[in-house]
């Protein structure tokens, strides 16, 4: 079992296979970074492969795909199947802007992927299009709709910004209520690289959009998500993830690595140790030694604030190497 500095279990990886994105979206992306990682930096499936049978084999049961986009790596449904392959069990998930879905959706599904996380951020195509800065709507909905088709999972993932699509919650919540899928409300998470004009809502100011047309019955965290889940009148689930409070931090269960081989321990922080080498050399005790240090110095909680954000409070993280 892995076991972190805080006494806390993590049994949760997410794998980025790539930085690089087909969208610039304003709260992660909005501009191309100065240089991308060089190709020849990343690692390869078999490289990522092997630090993830490590992390396995220790007790992680649950493994999620993120990016950048993750459906702009080649052939990623060899990688998905290499993973259900050594642990078909494993909660095999991936988080995707859904534009690549129509053409992949079926190859993932057939790899042994199990669900997706998927943005959707407006229904409205010219807001779609300003957040995204690319007109993407109608694309992604296809995506959607292919996904459920195949019989994955899906959730649907929507940061709420003030002026933008903040008049949407509603609408999206009955797109999702309509497909039987669950929607996560997210919290803006305010980080260097995004457009630093934007203003997110308060996860209190999201439940008040909600409660205008429905009543609310909190249910609870379902184990270490930051999701914390709430009922509609009628039964329909749906979840808010508010970083801004820290206490989703006290049971954190995950780690974080990156498509060049870097070990993060927490989201807000940009303290890494790279496994590049030893998976390189193969040195599977290597990037053991590497994963128990990761463990041991993760950090107890985010310092996203409460209040109005300070400069010190805004991450320098890139979002984008990580997928959130
Ligand atoms: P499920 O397995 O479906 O619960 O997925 P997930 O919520 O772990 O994955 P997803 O990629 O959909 O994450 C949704 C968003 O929640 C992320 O993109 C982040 O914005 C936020 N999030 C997830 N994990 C963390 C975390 O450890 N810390 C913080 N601050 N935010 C997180
Ligand atoms: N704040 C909140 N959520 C973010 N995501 C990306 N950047 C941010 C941010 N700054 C979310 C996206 C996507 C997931 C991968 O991360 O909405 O669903
Ligand atoms: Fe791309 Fe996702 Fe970032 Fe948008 S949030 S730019 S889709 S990685």
């Amino acid at each position: 079992m892995l076991i972190d500095g805080h006494g806390r279990t993590v049994d949760y990886l997410r794998v980025s296979v790539t930085e690089r994105c087909n969208f610039r979206c304003q709260y992660c992306m909005p501009e191309k970074p100065f240089s991308w990682v060089p190709k020849e930096n990343l690692l390869s499936f078999e490289e990522l492969f092997l630090f993830m049978k490590v992390a396995m084999d220790e007790g992680v049961n649950k493994i999620r795909i993120t990016g950048g986009e993750p459906l702009l790596r080649e052939d990623l449904d060899t990688f998905i199947k290499m993973i259900h392959d050594y642990k078909p069990d494993i909660d095999l998930a991936l988080t995707t802007n859904a534009y690549l879905l129509p053409q992949t959706a079926q190859r993932l599904k057939d790899a042994g992927l199990k669900r997706l996380n998927i943005s959707l951020d407006s229904l409205i195509p010219a807001v779609a299009h300003k957040i995204a800065q690319k007109d993407v709507l109608a694309q992604v909905l296809k995506g959607i709709d292919k996904a459920l088709e195949v019989g994955l999972g899906v959730k649907i993932n929507m940061v709420p910004l003030k002026g933008i699509n903040d008049n949407e919650i509603l609408d999206i919540m009955d797109y999702c209520k309509e497909r039987h899928i669950k929607v996560r409300f997210i919290e803006y998470m305010e980080n260097r690289h995004a457009e630093q004009s934007l203003k997110g809502m308060h996860g209190r100011e999201i439940l008040e959009k909600v409660k205008e047309k429905h009543t609310i019955h909190a249910l609870g965290r379902e184990g270490a998500s930051p999701s914390f889940n709430y009922e509609l009148e009628d039964g329909y689930e749906f979840g808010l993830i508010d970083p801004h409070k820290h206490d989703f931090c006290e049971n954190c269960n995950r780690i974080r690595l990156t498509a060049e081989g870097n070990l993060i321990p927490c989201l807000y922080f940009d303290e890494a140790m790279s496994i590049a080498d030893s998976v390189k050399k193969g040195d599977i005790q290597g990037a053991a030694d590497v994963l128990a240090q990761v463990l041991k110095d993760k950090p107890k909680e985010n310092r996203w604030s409460e209040e109005n954000p300070n400069e010190e409070d805004i991450s320098s993280r890139a979002f984008y190497e990580t997928g959130g």
